[in-house]
């Protein structure tokens, strides 16, 4: 049985301020939720105080990205190290935002993904087509080269760590959501894909989460075919209500 995972990514919004104040409120609601796991994504500048908040709380803090490298002359960039300072557990990569304005490849993805790895955080893979990408009836091969090329060489026993986010990209923050039936076969797909790679035992443990325009009033049919193993939520995310009752619908 694969425990839910429902992480909100903040993205670039949330002053330190703002980003207490949620953390908080969503804090009231969640902090001992023990049948879905919870995580937090707030920008760089938030996570020590998002942190704070949750400290003693089940639930977790995650970044929204993360260096491939240890240290050095790598200007902007952030660390593990600098990370786990913070008690960041999660770090979401290859978001979709990201492989489009920062021209972040699946070779540098796959990078990032093994240095969390090896630093014993949880990385978050996001993978996922463009609309002209599912018009040509081409989003299991590009969705598949994702995959195969964001977790190569990730041994059979990391998947019980690392997080697959299934996010079309025609539905992030377009308020058009997958259907059910459309989620679902991409997930139990990816799961193939897995399977393929390093085993069964890896693929019924790893998770895999939607997203893209999430909201409570879509979570619980998502929430309930057997591939979708949780949320990756944008928008929905910046407002303690709307992610508190996503979570609920997990539960
Ligand atoms: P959305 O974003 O929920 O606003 O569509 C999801 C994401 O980009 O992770």
């Amino acid at each position: 049985m694969r425990k839910k995972i429902i992480a909100g990514n903040w993205k670039m919004n949330k002053t330190v301020q703002d980003a207490v104040e949620l953390a908080n409120a969503i804090k009231l609601d969640l902090a001992g939720c023990k049948e879905v796991d919870v995580v937090l994504c707030p920008p760089f500048t938030a996570l020590k105080a998002v942190s704070d908040v949750v400290s003693e709380t089940l639930i977790s803090v995650g970044a929204q990205n993360m260096s491939s490298e240890d240290d050095g002359a790598y200007t902007g960039e952030i660390s593990h190290t600098m990370l786990k300072e913070l008690f960041v557990r999660y770090v979401i990569l290859g978001h979709s935002e990201r492989r489009e304005y920062y021209k972040e490849t699946d070779l540098w993805i796959n990078k990032k993904m093994k240095k969390a790895l090896e630093k014993n955080l949880r990385p978050i893979l996001c993978v996922g087509e463009k609309l002209e990408v599912r018009e040509a009836g081409e989003t299991e091969s590009v969705v598949e080269e994702q995959v195969r090329e964001g977790l190569k060489d990730i041994p059979a026993a990391a998947y019980t760590e690392l997080v697959i986010a299934y996010e079309p990209v025609w539905a992030i923050g377009t308020g058009k959501t997958a259907s059910s039936e459309q989620a679902q076969e991409v997930h139990a797909f990816i799961r193939g894909i897995v399977k393929d790679m390093v085993g069964k035992d890896a693929a019924d443990a790893v998770r895999i989460q939607y997203g893209g325009s999430m909201k409570p009033a879509n979570a619980g049919e998502l929430l309930a075919q057997p591939d979708i193993d949780g949320g990756l939520i944008g928008g929905a995310a910046l407002e303690a209500r709307s992610f508190v009752d996503i979570v609920k619908a997990g539960i």
